[in-house]
């Protein structure tokens, strides 16, 4: 795996330290396949907020532009995004207010994915905010979409057509069902076997789906804001080039430990596909004195 600081077209993984801006005018136009990002939300305090989002997503729209220049024809773009809540539980869900930014560009939404997860602040006054969502569109209609490897398994394997010329065979489709545009992943929290001090973490396999649907092999994958790199582990663990930037220090270093172990096979990610977690009935912390099972 050939690791650069700055961009170039031989590399496997590029993860500059710095502003994403200046990574993304060294990327050559119309060289990549698929943007995936979670943006950062640093929108500051809630009196000042209707200010800070207009002036906030100002500032997404020049990287977004940039980021689309960089994106071939039949290229995706997938901008993951949580909600905005104000002091006084003034919601203000961020993929309603960035869907005309990419719009305006001409980009067309093929899907807007619900990330289902489990783990999150317990809110008092509403209900508690246990999804996010990624907004994918597309540059372009001749798109690539590649469903095979992220199929997931049929719930009724064994269904058959009832009636009609192919009356007696299996209905479903043998590698298993398109997965939906609700995706429940576990988020990395507590005693995900990602975490790191990064709050906001990508889990992997999140990115992985996302990268085996929408780009083939040896295809350039870009995260503006690529944090502790899960976008370029992902990216690298199925054989396509990533070029990301990231302006902490802190979570710079952390991403290039990850890729240290991701090289030598030490990396540990929850994989694709394992069932989430269920607690065993009749386990100690599936029971409470006095609350009737
Ligand atoms: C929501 S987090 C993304 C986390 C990432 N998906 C991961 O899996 O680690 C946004 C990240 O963008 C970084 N960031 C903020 N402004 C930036 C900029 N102008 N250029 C590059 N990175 C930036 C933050 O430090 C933060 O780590």
């Amino acid at each position: 795996m050939r690791l650069r600081r700055r961009y170039a077209d031989d590399a496997d993984v590029v993860y500059y330290f710095g502003d994403c801006r200046k990574l993304l005018t060294q990327i050559p136009a119309g060289a990549a396949r698929l943007v995936v990002s979670s943006p950062p939300y640093n929108i500051g305090k809630p009196y000042e907020a209707k200010k800070k989002l207009f002036s906030y997503l100002r500032e997404q729209a020049q990287v977004i532009r940039l980021c689309v220049d960089r994106l071939a024809d039949g290229g995706s773009i997938c901008w993951q995004v949580g909600n905005l809540v104000n002091g006084s539980n003034d919601v203000i869900p961020l993929d309603l207010a960035f869907y005309p930014l990419f719009r305006r560009l001409g980009l067309k939404l093929r899907n807007r994915i619900v990330w289902h997860f489990g783990h999150g602040l317990h809110a008092k006054q509403r209900l508690s905010g246990r999804h996010e969502t990624i907004l994918w569109f597309t540059k372009g209609d001749d798109y690539v979409f590649n469903l095979d490897p992220i199929r997931v398994p049929q719930k009724y394997p064994g269904k058959r057509h009832y009636k009609g010329p192919n009356g007696g065979q299996y209905s479903g489709h043998p590698q298993g069902k398109n997965p939906g545009d609700v995706w429940t992943i576990p988020n990395v929290k507590h005693n995900h076997v990602e975490k790191t001090s990064h709050p906001c973490q990508f889990p992997v396999e999140l990115v992985e789906r996302l990268v085996l649907a929408l780009t083939n092999e040896g295809d350039l994958v870009i995260d503006p804001y690529m944090g502790v790199a899960s976008t370029a582990i992902a990216a690298a663990r199925h054989g396509r080039r990533v070029a990301g930037a990231e302006v902490c220090r802190e979570y710079y270093d952390l991403g290039i430990e990850r890729l240290a172990l991701l090289r030598t096979g030490e990396l540990r990610t929850r994989p694709m596909g394992r069932p989430i977690y269920e607690p065993t009935p009749g386990s100690p912390l599936t029971r409470r004195e006095g609350v009737r099972p």
